[in-house]
């Protein structure tokens, strides 16, 4: 006899990325920023510390709030920190779709959307991407009108490739609330400035930004979701009084306030990117343009689990990841990840990669 919920007995739960904890390991397979965070966020973090500990944080974390309204021209009840940007998604999840709705994402994209509609007891669908990471719109038209909840990352994971905003604005379900989840928004070529948000429909958008990327923050847990105020009040309703811990909150609020530090590692990472994506093609990979600090590549005759798994046994860690596809031999899409390092790891992933192959 179990004693689980029905949903939870048969869920296989959602697999995050290998996290080696001894030192020695080029990390190119969690999508982590490979600088450092601002220095003023270690001081903020210092001085949070040797603070006022034993009291509760802000339950609405109200500092960081003005910070992330100032950067984007909103007013503060526009934004809601939570505890990694995993955390809103939960929260959406328990706030809009109980077990009648639909919750639809791209496929292939980021697995746990799928998970989370699973624990939520929520139905779910997969809107199959065409093979250039395109939108079948014919396909997918009743299932995007169905939607309760569509969760898009743009740019999307694994590929990187980012859809415009003409396509996004066409994706508001009718009866339901798209999710912009832009953890990799401000590795793009023009970073959004919640300018759909600002315009017509916004009570049926909810934009999802993550510190763990740009801002170098993956160790502290932070993001924060960007809606109309009474869509952020509804999600309020159903998180955890204290969901952001003090010492996150005030490094969270010292990243985004210098962003000319966020700024130039970005700029450091795109430019390694053009040389990881160029070092690829040049190995007879293919690989897909990408508007992350990630690159999706491809080789159409070499396994893709064995170059990871000789990569690995070197101490290079990229992704492998599957997934289903009819269309395709075996009836498997399969491919690497490989995260932006610094230009030295890049290097080095390089020239390991290029004596395996
Ligand atoms: C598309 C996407 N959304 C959200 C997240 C989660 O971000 P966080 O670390 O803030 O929970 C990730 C992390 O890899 C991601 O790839």
């Amino acid at each position: 006899m179990s004693l689980f919920r029905d949903n939870v007995e048969k869920l296989a739960a959602y697999v995050p990325g290998e996290q080696p904890q001894e030192t020695g390991w080029t990390k190119l397979n969690t999508n982590e920023n490979p600088y450092p965070p601002s220095p003023r966020v270690v001081e903020a973090i210092q001085r949070t510390a040797t603070g006022r500990l034993n009291v509760y944080p802000d339950p609405l974390g109200k500092s960081f709030c003005r910070a992330a309204a100032e950067l984007f021209d909103l007013d503060p009840d526009w934004i809601l920190p939570a505890n990694g940007s995993d955390e809103n998604l939960t929260l959406i999840l328990r706030a809009f779709a109980d077990s009648k709705d639909l919750v639809a994402y791209p496929y292939p994209s980021y697995i746990l959307y799928e998970t989370l509609a699973e624990i939520q007891g929520a139905r779910f669908a997969r809107l199959r991407l065409n093979a250039d990471w395109s939108w079948n719109f014919q396909q997918n038209k009743p299932l995007i009108a169905a939607a309760k909840i569509l969760f898009v990352p743009n740019p999307n994971s694994p590929s990187g490739n980012r859809w415009d905003d003409e396509t996004i604005r066409s994706l508001i379900p009718p009866d339901g609330v798209l999710i912009l989840d832009e953890a990799y928004g401000d590795f793009t070529d023009n970073p959004h400035k919640m300018e759909l948000l600002k315009s017509d429909g916004n009570r049926q958008l909810i934009v999802t930004r993550t510190l763990s990327k740009s801002y170098s923050l993956a160790g502290i847990r932070f993001g924060f979701a960007v809606a109309h105020p009474d869509l952020i009040s509804g999600m309020r309703k159903v998180k955890d009084s204290y969901n952001c811990d003090a010492v996150a909150l005030a490094a969270a609020e010292a990243a985004i306030r210098d962003q000319d530090w966020m700024l130039s590692n970005r700029q450091k990472i795109c430019a390694s990117r053009q040389r990881l994506d160029e070092g690829l093609q040049a190995l007879g990979f293919n690989t897909v343009p990408s508007q992350a600090n990630f690159v999706w590549a491809t080789h159409p005759t070499r396994s893709h689990f064995e170059l990871y798994e000789q990569l690995k046994g070197r101490k290079i860690l990229i992704r492998y990841m599957k997934f289903q596809n009819e269309s395709r031999p075996g009836g498997i899409l399969d491919g690497l990840r490989i995260t932006v390092g610094t230009d030295d790891e890049v290097t080095h992933f390089l020239n390991t990669l290029r004596e395996i192959v």
